[in-house]
């Protein structure tokens, strides 16, 4: 596809804000008052990037925002499709929402990942009557325009056309420093057999590495001093353009970028994660030295049927690589229990790859099948009872070894950013350290956004617990 048909036109953009403000005053005129926004957002972090997009859509058109849907003048869900308990969380939200609905008239839309999929805008249509728009990940630079049509015209908007684009244009409206998502990079290539994500965020399409630099450093000079990378493989960055850049170049531009600030990345994919990425992690000191690369399995065999295209030896070998450049980089990672197939020797080889790696933590998931791609028509014989047993075991191993890991801590100074209050009593603030483990610490008071060195006198699987030292 040519570039020009990917990445929407400044002319579309600057349509769609006229139809924010067509919005504006339909709103304005309907309700004598701010309208109020409610924005649910589900999955990962590139959700929660898109739904900054959308807030600030929201903002165009005249909206304040509130938590409370039963506040809300329209309630927005922003769902995920990654597993079906994802999607039925997602949807048991939209059913409460026809409360809000009946109570107070609210427009009730529905996004994301889940929302591209033809079978649920079949079901969207035919279950959830209050439902008044829906749309897919390819629509949200559309947004405006189906809030418009709905205001208009009364009837219930439904939109899933069209593939990946790059949105250029729309300033997201992010929560306030220091912390802050920049999305390098939209869609994936790689079809692990289990997952939906390229058939609800389509092709891998990078963003012009000047733009991202240009908006890295407006990030930074507004103050935001955490800054992830996102992209569903950013070691792919740069394959589809043709300024000869790639993820390591784009790495070391970003480093140069003037101002204290760390920055980090996610996701990597252990196939194209490169000796050369560790080095240039190594070598840029604005790099955070941690990477999350998941592994999903520790079996070659499932591995092969997972289509993930590397083994578990080359896995080990990078991971040894990098301890070798950074030996105190935090590794974490994904692993996947019960994939169709999986027997009990494939799940030792993955608590074995477990044991040898000793990742700081882990995000383990009970395989689910995902309707429409490949592993969905792969023959599952093992039950749920087993899938759960090796499961918790799998958790028991891992907790042990963050446990361990963190107790290493003990004694040493890091320099942690505080990010907010600590949610545990006896704390006053939360921060992160470089390797993104989370610290509680006291403190007086107006810390928030500020780096601190901490001592650490507690750790548990979990967290970290600290004091502020010179
Ligand atoms: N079932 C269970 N886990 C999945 N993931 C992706 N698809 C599925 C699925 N169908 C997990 C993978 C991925 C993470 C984001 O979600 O581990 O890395
Ligand atoms: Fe899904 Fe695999 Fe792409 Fe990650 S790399 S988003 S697991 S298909």
């Amino acid at each position: 596809m040519n570039r020009n048909d990917i990445i929407i036109s400044a002319e579309n953009i600057a349509e769609q804000r006229e139809y924010s403000l067509k919005c504006r005053e339909l709103f304005a005129c309907r309700l004598g008052r701010q309208p109020r926004a409610c924005v649910v957002t589900f999955g990962c972090q590139q959700n929660e990037a898109d739904s900054e997009m959308i807030r600030s859509m929201l903002h165009d058109m005249g909206f304040g925002f509130v938590s409370k849907a039963e506040e809300a003048d329209l309630v927005l869900f922003n769902t995920c499709a990654i597993r079906e308990h994802a999607e039925m969380r997602a949807l048991g939200n939209v059913g409460q929402s026809s409360h809000v609905k009946n109570a107070n008239g609210a427009i009730i839309c529905v996004c994301g990942c889940m929302a591209q999929q033809t079978h649920v805008e079949e079901k969207v249509k035919k279950s959830f009557p209050y439902v008044d728009i829906l749309f897919g990940t390819h629509a949200l630079w559309r947004f405006p325009s189906l809030v418009y049509k709905k205001l208009f015209y009364g009837k219930r908007v439904f939109d899933t056309q069209g593939e990946g684009v790059i949105i250029e244009g729309i300033e997201p409206l992010r929560k306030e420093p220091p912390n802050a998502w920049l999305s390098i990079m939209y869609g994936c290539n790689n079809f692990c057999s289990y997952c939906i994500v390229p058939y609800v965020r389509g092709r891998e399409r990078s963003r012009d590495p000047e733009v991202i630099i240009s908006e890295f450093t407006k990030l930074v000079e507004a103050g935001y001093k955490d800054i992830t990378l996102l992209g569903q493989n950013v070691n792919s960055y740069g394959n589809d353009l043709d300024c000869g850049i790639d993820f390591s170049g784009l790495l070391r531009r970003i480093n140069d970028i003037p101002g204290e600030f760390r920055v980090r990345f996610m996701t990597s994919h252990p196939k194209d994660a490169t000796k050369k990425l560790f080095d240039t992690m190594a070598e840029c000191d604005k790099v955070c030295k941690a990477i999350h690369l998941p592994v999903q399995c520790g079996s070659n065999r499932i591995l092969g049927l997972m289509n993930r295209r590397y083994t578990a030896e080359h896995y080990l070998e990078l991971i040894e690589y990098a301890r070798s450049k950074m030996p105190d980089i935090t590794i974490t990672s994904d692993i996947i229990v019960g994939f169709p197939g999986e027997n009990e020797e494939d799940f030792k080889q993955t608590i074995d790859l477990v044991e040898k790696v000793r990742y700081d933590s882990l995000f383990t998931f009970i395989y689910s099948r995902r309707k429409g791609t490949k592993a969905a028509d792969m023959e599952d014989l093992e039950t749920a009872e087993d899938k759960q047993r090796r499961f918790d075991r799998l958790l028991c191993v891992q907790n042990r070894i963050s446990r361990e890991k963190n107790e290493l801590y003990l004694g040493r100074v890091c320099k942690v950013l505080i990010d907010g209050l600590s949610d545990d009593e006896s704390y006053t603030y939360k921060g992160r350290t470089e390797g993104f483990k989370l610290v509680h610490i006291n403190g007086p008071k107006g810390l928030e956004g500020t780096w601190q060195n901490v001592k650490i006198n507690r750790a548990s699987t979990w967290a970290l617990f600290g004091e502020i030292v010179d």
